[in-house]
């Protein structure tokens, strides 16, 4: 057993002021402690693990930038992880005693690689989401998501929010974050990754994935004390939340001008109903950080889960069934190219036509427009 991991970031220095309004910039409104705190972040988000580090023994990708980069750091990006499971007559079986539901595509030993059992009989790729403005999306309370579910919707929208445990707070709590709103906070997502998608565990997740499930693989493979991720004694931060704060101030891309076209789209978003769900403007509560409190969040998204009929991914999470899916936000989409969950729309009208189940009367509508009036509505929704 290695007993210590490597040393934390020691930035100690502000980091020069950069003209504001850029891709992967941090909120505007950041005070000095929190300009630090998301730089110092920055820098583990970027940091690659090591074997010797706390990597693997299965994991999916040697960094959180190595997958978010898209557009920026901190973005989308063109990597998607394998999800699979087993649908039998009493349900969905994620085959955790097989490895799942996620799959670990990458090992720090051939012998220890996983792969998708023989008893798996759906499997769903997901994309890489981006994670701007994720600190605005958290400070949203929950009140107001149970307070849009409860809204009664024209053209057979519903939409449910997905009550989670926090493992932060040990709270049930309004799930917001991943492609089925399956996380609530910024922090219990980025130890969900640090565990699932780099194999280090962490104060949160104590333990290690075993290869397939399988025990002796892992007592072989396993070299480095569990919890890999701990608190630096003088910060009192690990790994995870250095990352989190990164996250949690990292600023939303800014639209692009408005333009004739983009002002006759916005209009026609809503009257063909993509603001049911794609509900422009949420607010934010009462926050400890001013940069947080009590704003506007622009995100398009009702953060809800959909019955999205034949666009469901098949994988049941925690209250999401095979067919819900969170309205995705679309907030700089420009960035994020392809698009749905499992990145089959190379464009924006892909996407929209791949809309089904709740999303299927917008859908329908948008296929009516005239040639212009879908220009002007595709021009809009790249803007954002
Ligand atoms: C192998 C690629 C990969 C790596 C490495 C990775 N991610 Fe992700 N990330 C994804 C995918 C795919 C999703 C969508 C997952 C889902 O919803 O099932 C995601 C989603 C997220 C989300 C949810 C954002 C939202 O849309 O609400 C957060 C937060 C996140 N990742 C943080 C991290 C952090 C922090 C790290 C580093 C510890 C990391 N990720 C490493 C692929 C990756
Ligand atoms: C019933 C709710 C609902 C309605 C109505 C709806 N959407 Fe969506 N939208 C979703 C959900 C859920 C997703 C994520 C689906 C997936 O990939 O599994 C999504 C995804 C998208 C995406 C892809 C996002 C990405 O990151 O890949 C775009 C673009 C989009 N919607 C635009 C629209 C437009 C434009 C309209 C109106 C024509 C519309 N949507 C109507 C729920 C809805």
């Amino acid at each position: 057993m290695v007993p210590a991991r490597r040393s934390p970031p020691t930035n100690q220095r502000l980091p020069r002021p950069r003209p504001p309004g850029r891709v992967s910039d941090p909120l505007a409104e950041v005070s000095d402690a929190e300009l630090l705190a998301f730089s110092n972040g920055r820098q583990e988000f970027l940091r690659r693990e090591t074997p010797e580090g706390g990597l693997g023994p299965i994991f999916n990708h040697v960094s959180c930038a190595a997958c978010h980069f898209q557009g920026g750091l901190g973005g989308a990006g063109p990597i998607n992880v394998t999800r699979f499971g087993r649908n039998t007559a009493a349900g969905f079986d994620p085959l955790a005693s097989l490895g799942g539901s996620l799959l670990q595509v990458m090992s720090i030993v051939p012998a220890a690689r996983e792969f998708i059992p023989r008893e798996a009989n759906v499997q769903a790729r997901r994309q890489t989401t981006a994670l701007f403005g994720l600190g605005l999306i958290e400070a949203i309370p929950d009140e107001a998501l149970l307070a849009l579910a409860a809204v009664e919707k024209p053209d057979g929208v519903r939409g449910k929010a997905h009550l989670v445990t926090d493992i932060v707070s040990g709270e049930l709590r309004v799930g917001r974050f991943g492609w089925k709103s399956q996380q609530a906070t910024v922090l219990a997502f980025s130890a969900d990754a640090y565990v699932n998608e780099m194999g280090v565990t962490n104060r949160f997740f104590p333990e290690e994935n075993a290869p397939n499930g399988r025990a002796d693989l892992l007592a072989q493979h396993d070299r480095v004390a569990d919890p890999e991720d701990t608190a630096d004694p003088v910060t009192g931060l690990a790994d995870i939340d250095h990352s989190a704060n990164f996250m949690r101030f990292l600023a939303p891309p800014a639209p692009l001008p408005s333009t004739a076209g983009t002002e006759a789209g916005k209009a026609l978003f809503t009257t063909v109903g993509c603001a049911l769900c794609h509900v422009p403007e949420l607010t934010t509560g009462p926050n400890a950080s001013a940069a947080l409190a009590n704003k506007t969040v622009a995100l398009y998204s009702d953060l809800l889960l959909h019955d999205m009929g034949r666009l469901g991914d098949g994988i049941v999470q925690g209250q999401a069934s095979g067919r819900d899916m969170r309205t995705a936000p679309l907030w700089g989409i420009r960035f994020s190219a392809p698009y749905l969950h499992d990145g089959r729309a190379p464009n924006l009208q892909a996407a929209i036509m791949g809309h089904d189940g709740e999303g299927s009367v917008a859908r329908d509508r948008f296929a009516k427009l005239s040639a212009a009036d879908r220009a002007a509505l595709l021009q809009f929704v790249q803007s954002l």
